[in-house]
């Protein structure tokens, strides 16, 4: 029996969970697995009832679970940065999710911006550092509201943090495919502190424990153009928090959007918390409009952390062949052609 956790959230957050929650139950009624499904009121509407985010009993009952199945946390009339910290950050900080695991694949039938690339040329997955860089909260602002105003945002980097992140794409890496090749994308040219101790932490433990995996280096801004240019360049990239949140961006366009993108905050010895990336969308709420298939593919990830891989390669196999299918017009909110919910009968019925 799963235990699962579900935080729907806010905006079109409980729209697209109510459609995973069908493939769910499409993919256990032919599988046989169990389940049970437990919700959290977390987000913005309870902030603005009670002013709490992530209360700490919420947080440690969380602990308990087996996995996470987050729809999404923003809400227009909330002020950036409360939810984000208060409850994304917390969680994945509190929880030591320490991995954020994005994979940039292109489904079949899913337009690409790229000219001349398709499903063959993008197909790699980017381990993000999730829990130190600029995101620690380091530094302060002294002398606010002068001419004098001195802010600082502290990038904290320790090599255990690096070096844990490290090892699981080194891992990921040589279980993956044949290719058997990681990059390490990082600013080792200017950022030499920092760069130095992921650099170290990348070649000791690739060099040590990791010798049948090649190792590739790329500053970030390079990644960012090849990832456009030339895609089939990568296979697994392991990098820090913050250039993985702006290069996962542009992996999540090339391969189709937010309406199609998920991800996972992963603690490999703890509870780890599945999403689709692409945030509450507040315009579209309500509307029956937003594309579900992120959530569908955060599912298809929650399910193989489970340790219940055909049923996540059956989901991912339904997802596949609906979009195969040609009925879906597109994967932004509002032109699919279909709706929410349809999409997701859609998929459950191929399960
Ligand atoms: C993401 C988001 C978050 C991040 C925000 C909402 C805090 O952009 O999951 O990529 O910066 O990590
Ligand atoms: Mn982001």
């Amino acid at each position: 029996m799963h235990h699962i956790a579900v935080i729907p959230g806010d905006g079109t957050g409980p729209e697209v969970i109510a459609e995973a929650r069908k493939v769910l139950a499409a993919a256990s009624a032919s599988l046989g697995f169990s389940y049970d499904l437990t919700e959290f009121d977390v987000g913005g509407d309870r902030y603005l009832r009670t002013g709490e985010t992530l209360p700490d009993a919420a947080l440690e009952e969380l602990r308990g679970f087996d996995a996470i199945l987050l729809g999404a946390i923003g809400h227009p009339d909330v002020a950036p940065g409360i939810l984000e910290k208060g409850i994304l950050l917390k969680a994945r900080f509190e929880l030591d999710q320490y991995i954020n695991l994005r994979p940039v694949k292109l489904y079949p039938n899913v337009d690409t911006p790229l000219k001349d690339k398709g499903p063959n040329e993008i197909d790699f997955v980017v381990v993000r550092e999730n829990t130190e860089g600029m995101y620690t909260g380091m530094g302060g602002v002294q002398y606010a509201g002068t001419e004098h105003e001195v802010s600082t945002q502290i990038h904290c980097t320790t090599y255990r943090g690096a070096a844990r992140a490290v090892r699981y794409a080194f891992q990921l890496a040589r279980r993956r495919n044949q290719r058997r090749q990681l990059h390490l994308v990082a600013k080792t040219n200017v950022l030499t502190n920092v760069g130095g101790t992921w650099w170290r932490a990348f070649n000791e433990i690739g060099g040590a424990e990791f010798p049948d995996v090649t190792r590739e280096y790329a500053h970030v801004d390079a990644a960012a153009m090849w990832f456009v240019k030339n895609p089939e360049w990568f296979d697994v990239i392991v990098t820090e928090n913050l250039f993985g949140d702006i290069i996962t961006d542009i992996g999540a366009i090339i391969s189709g959007g937010l309406g199609i993108s998920a991800g996972g905050n992963i603690n490999p010895d703890g509870v780890s918390m599945f999403e689709p990336i692409g945030g509450s969308a507040p315009k579209y709420q309500g509307q029956g409009v937003i594309n579900p298939l992120a959530a569908i593919n955060a599912l298809h990830m929650l399910l193989e952390h489970l340790g219940e891989p055909e049923a996540s390669a059956r989901v991912e196999g339904a997802m596949t062949a609906a979009l195969e299918s040609g009925r879906i017009e597109s994967m932004s909110a509002g032109r699919m052609g279909m709706s929410t919910a349809e999409v997701g009968d859609l998929v459950a019925s191929l399960v």
